[in-house]
C-alpha cells in the first residue's frame, strides 16, 4: 500500500501539491468513488484509480529506446555536458531511468534508458552473451586479417583481450571502410581502441542493434519511445530472464 498522492506523482501526474488540489478537486476516483484526500492509502495494482477520464495505469518499470545524438553524455548527471536524461519528458524522468551501458559522447544510436535493475545488469555482464552491433566508418581499409584479429580477441593498449568479435565489412577500400562490429562485452571506447590496436581509427560509430532489437529508423537522432511489450519481452528473454 502506498499514498495515493505518491502514486499518481510517480507516474507524472504531477508535483504532491498539485495531486492534493486534483483531489480536492474531485478529479481522482479510488475503485468508482470520488475521494477527497490524497493522503489515503492505495494498492496501485489492486485499486482502480482514474484521473478524469484516465484509467491510471501503474507501473514500477519504464523501457526506452533513444537515438542518441552526439554531444550528450550517456549519464544520469554532468557538471557540464547535457545528458541523455535531460532529452527526456518528466513523465519518464519521475521514473529515474538510467542509460544501459554507455555511448560515448560523440557515438550515436541505439541506447536503452530503463529502471530496471536486473535487466541492466544482465544487459551489459557479458556471461548472458546479449550482442551489440555497431556500424562504424573507418579511415583505412579494412581486410580479412583485421576480421581474423577480431575473431581472435583482439588485445587492446591496457593489455585486455577482447572476447571475440565479428568484424563484417560492408565495403572497403584505400579512402576507408564501412563496418559492422557485433560485441558481446562493453569496455570503455572498446570498438575505437579494437581499431586503434590495429593502427585504425573509427572517425563515425553508431550502435544499430542491441540483443535482438534494432533501433527503430523512425526516431531522429535526440528522439526516443517505449519499448513495445514483444520488444521488452524478446529483450529479457536474450538477457535469460524468466518471463512466467
Ligand atoms: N565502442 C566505442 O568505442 N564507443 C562507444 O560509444 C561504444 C562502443
Amino acid at each position: 500500500m502506498e499514498r495515493l498522492d505518491k502514486v499518481l506523482s510517480n507516474i507524472g501526474y504531477g508535483s504532491r501539491k498539485e495531486i492534493k488540489s486534483m483531489v480536492k478537486d474531485g478529479k481522482v476516483k479510488v475503485d468508482g468513488k470520488v475521494v477527497k484526500d490524497s493522503s489515503i492509502s492505495v494498492d496501485p495494482e489492486k485499486n482502480e484509480i482514474y484521473v478524469g477520464e484516465e484509467k491510471v495505469s501503474y507501473r514500477k518499470y519504464i523501457y526506452l529506446m533513444m537515438n542518441k545524438p552526439t554531444d550528450v553524455v550517456s549519464a544520469t548527471f554532468d557538471n557540464y555536458d547535457k545528458t541523455v536524461i535531460d532529452l527526456l519528458e518528466e513523465k519518464y524522468t519521475v521514473f529515474e531511468p538510467f542509460p544501459v551501458g554507455r555511448l560515448d559522447k560523440d557515438t550515436v544510436g541505439f541506447l536503452l534508458l530503463t529502471n530496471d535493475g536486473e535487466l541492466n545488469h544482465r544487459l551489459i555482464s557479458p556471461k548472458w552473451h546479449v550482442d551489440k552491433l555497431y556500424y562504424a566508418r573507418i579511415d583505412k581499409d579494412v581486410d580479412e586479417e583485421d576480421i581474423r584479429a577480431f575473431k581472435e580477441g583482439i588485445v587492446l593498449d591496457d593489455g585486455y583481450k577482447c572476447l571475440p568479435a565479428v568484424l563484417e565489412v560492408i565495403c572497403s577500400s584505400e579512402n576507408g571502410a564501412e563496418v559492422h562490429v557485433t560485441l558481446q562485452e562493453g569496455k570503455f571506447h572498446q570498438v575505437k581502441r579494437m581499431f586503434q590496436s590495429l593502427d585504425k581509427t573509427v572517425v563515425y560509430l553508431k550502435r544499430v542493434a542491441f540483443g535482438p532489437l534494432t533501433l527503430d529508423e523512425s526516431l531522429e537522432e535526440g528522439q526516443y519511445r517505449e519499448l513495445r511489450e514483444d520488444e521488452l519481452n524478446s529483450l529479457k528473454e536474450d538477457a535469460g530472464i524468466d518471463l512466467n
